[in-house]
Order: C-alpha cells, then structure tokens, then sequence
C-alpha cells in the first residue's frame, strides 16, 4: 500500500483564518478562526484582517494538525490560497505556507479560492459519506465577493458563463442589512429573519441583465429608498415589518439567482447543478433549488453547512487534487488580489 497523501490547507483570502487537514481526500479536520474586529464597522477591514490574521494563523494551524492527529514531519505536502483576495490577508497566509513548507521540505500547492468553493464538492467524510457531483456540471458560486456560473468540465478545466456586473449576492445581503441597522455579516441575520416573513409582503425590482450575467446594486438602492419612505410615515416601520422586508428581499435574490441557472440550464443542456460560497448557507437558497431541481428533473448537489463560508479544508482538497497531478508552484509566486475562475495557477504561472 502506497503511503496516504496528507495535505494541509490554509486559507486566509478575506477574514477567515482557517486550516485544514485531508488525508486521502478524507477531511480529518477543519478549524476555522473568525474575526469579530469588523462587526462594529459592518464590514470587513482589509488592514484589521491582516493583523487578525497574522494573530491567529500559527495557533489555527496547530489546532488543525493537533485534531488530525498529524505530525507537521508527516504532512505530504501544504495547499494555500493565493487569490483572489485581500492582498494584506493573503500575504499572511502564503507566506506562512511558504516558510512552514520550506522548513519541511514538502511540495508547496497555490490554489485559486473560487476554484476551491467548487472543489468543497469533492471532500469525503470519515464516515465514508460524500456526495461527488459527476462531470461536467454547473456551479452557481455566491459569496461576499463573488457571483458566478460556472461550466465545469473537469478539477481544473472551468469555464466562466455568467458573473455579477456590480455588487455580489452576498454583499447584496450585507448591505441590505446594514440599511436596516441588523449588523455584520448581514447574510445570516437576514436568513433568520426571513424564515419567519412573508416573501411576498413587498415588492423588490429584478435586474435585467443580459445573458447569464447579474446585477444586485439596484436591489441596494431600491431598499433604502423604500425603507426611507416608509420610515418617514412610521419611524417604527423597520422594526415592525422586519421579518417580511427579510423574506421579500431575500426571495427577490434568489428569484434572480435561479432564474438565471435555469436558462443556464437550457443553453448548456447540462442538469446537474452544484452551489457553492457563504451563500449557498441560506436556507430560502437552499430549499428553493432542491424543489426546483425536484421540479426539473436535475441532480443537485448542496455543500455541508462547514463547506459553505470560507474554509480550509476547499483549499485542502484543491491542493489535493492538483498533487496528484503532480501540480506544485514556486515559492517566489506573490498572492493576487485578482484572478479569474479559470485559471488553475500552478508551476506555469
Ligand atoms: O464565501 P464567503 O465566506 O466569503 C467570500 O469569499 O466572500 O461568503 C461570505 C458571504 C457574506 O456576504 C455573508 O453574508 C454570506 O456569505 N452568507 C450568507 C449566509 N451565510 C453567509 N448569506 C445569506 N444567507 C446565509 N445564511
Ligand atoms: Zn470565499
């Protein structure tokens, strides 16, 4: 029996530390260090990230390999993420992949962190379980920074069909948020909220873009222009009416994020639908493509709560992946703050 490939991952793009052990494309841990530093500004600072970071990449890395029951002498190799993402976030996390990989001598694996959402899909459990989506198949990737559909014919070999033109599905949650006073990050607590209103108490406009590309800013504006009108008639109205303004808002996004997969759908002629990113946790998002899906004769394939927001352990089977095909990079490749979906990065680049 050949030795078991035990890869760690770090991922530190946005304002998660985490890391992750995979052994055999098995995930054995998984530990993730969120920021609390950003919620009094309802959002995300890029230079208290990077200081967040710096603070707790050694003592999350430690703990991951700790629950792994893993030795650092026995790591097979190290996966990091080096973009998309905040440049002063990323440097944290590349360099101490850099440095710890050198220190033990093992193969150095960057990986592209939208690639990676994807990728989660591939991650089996200890108990044998996994839900592997067959090729090809699209994937719907919503997160803070990103909304896309995804053609993906192989690991690596994605191709970009539609993305958002301004602001992201979860940016569109945060900020929507944020005009209502509910706090950071605002996805989570808009969720909550709209599981108890009524979708159709209020009605939101839908962008119209073409393709398969999206808009959410006007979904921002549309809010608070709706939000100050009613709130000069009743100072009160967002407090009463919180739950409904949730749901509405909520079943507006993903109106348009489906709506979009379906003519996906029809122009590809591919039925088997993946979602992927911080998004793909909303409940309304999750219930709603399994009946559709249900509805259309599609295979869906819906992440783990844990594969969900951004973790170690997408980077960890990513990094995976791409050892077995032999695919190390170089130590002198700097982070990028930009990078499409379809570049697999790599020794190449
Ligand atoms: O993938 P992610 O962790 O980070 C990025 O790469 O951007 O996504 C974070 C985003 C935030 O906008 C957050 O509000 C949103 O995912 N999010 C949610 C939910 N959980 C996280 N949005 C809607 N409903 C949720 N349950
Ligand atoms: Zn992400």
């Amino acid at each position: 029996m050949s030795a078991p490939v035990i890869i760690l991952g770090i991922e530190s793009s946005c304002d998660d530390t985490s890391a992750s052990v995979v052994i055999d494309g098995v995930k054995v841990s998984n530990v993730t260090a969120n920021q609390s530093v950003h919620e009094e500004f309802g959002g995300v600072v890029p230079e208290l990230a990077s200081r967040a970071h710096q603070q707790n990449i050694v003592p999350t890395v430690m703990e991951a390999l700790k629950q792994a029951n893993v030795k650092s002498e026995n790591l097979t190799a190290i996966g990091y993420t080096r973009g998309p993402g905040l440049l002063g976030s990323l440097l944290v996390g590349s360099s101490f992949a850099k440095g710890f990989a050198l220190s033990l001598d093992i193969p150095l694996i960057e990986v592209n962190h939208m690639q990676a959402h994807i990728l989660a899909h591939f991650i089996s459990e200890k108990d044998g379980s996994s839900n592997i989506p067959q090729f090809p198949f699209l994937c719907l990737t919503v997160s803070g920074g990103h909304t896309q559909i995804v053609e993906v014919t192989n690991h690596f070999d994605m191709k970009l069909l539609g993305q958002t033109k301004d602001d992201a599905a979860g940016e569109a949650f945060d900020k929507v948020a944020k005009i209502m006073g509910l706090g950071y990050p605002g996805g989570p607590i808009v969720d909550k909220l709209a599981s108890k209103g009524n979708p159709h108490a209020f009605e939101f406009p839908r962008s119209k873009m073409q393709g398969l590309n999206y808009s959410f800013s006007g979904l921002k504006t549309a809010v608070l222009y709706f939000l100050q009108k009613n709130v000069a008639e009743n100072p009160n109205f967002v407090e009463e009416n919180k739950q409904d303004i949730c749901a509405s808002v909520q079943y507006t996004i993903i109106e348009t994020l489906l709506g979009k997969v379906k003519r996906a759908v029809k122009e590809t002629k591919i039925n088997r639908i993946a979602v992927a990113g911080g998004v793909s946790a909303n409940s309304g998002l999750r219930n709603s493509l399994t009946s559709l899906a249900k509805n259309k004769g599609w295979k869906v394939y819906i992440p783990k709560m844990e594969y969900t927001t951004d973790n170690g352990a997408m980077i960890a089977i990513a990094a995976h992946l791409k050892y077995l095909k032999g695919d190390y990079s170089k130590v002198g490749n700097a982070p990028l703050a930009r990078l499409s979906v379809e570049n697999d990065l790599g020794w190449k680049s």
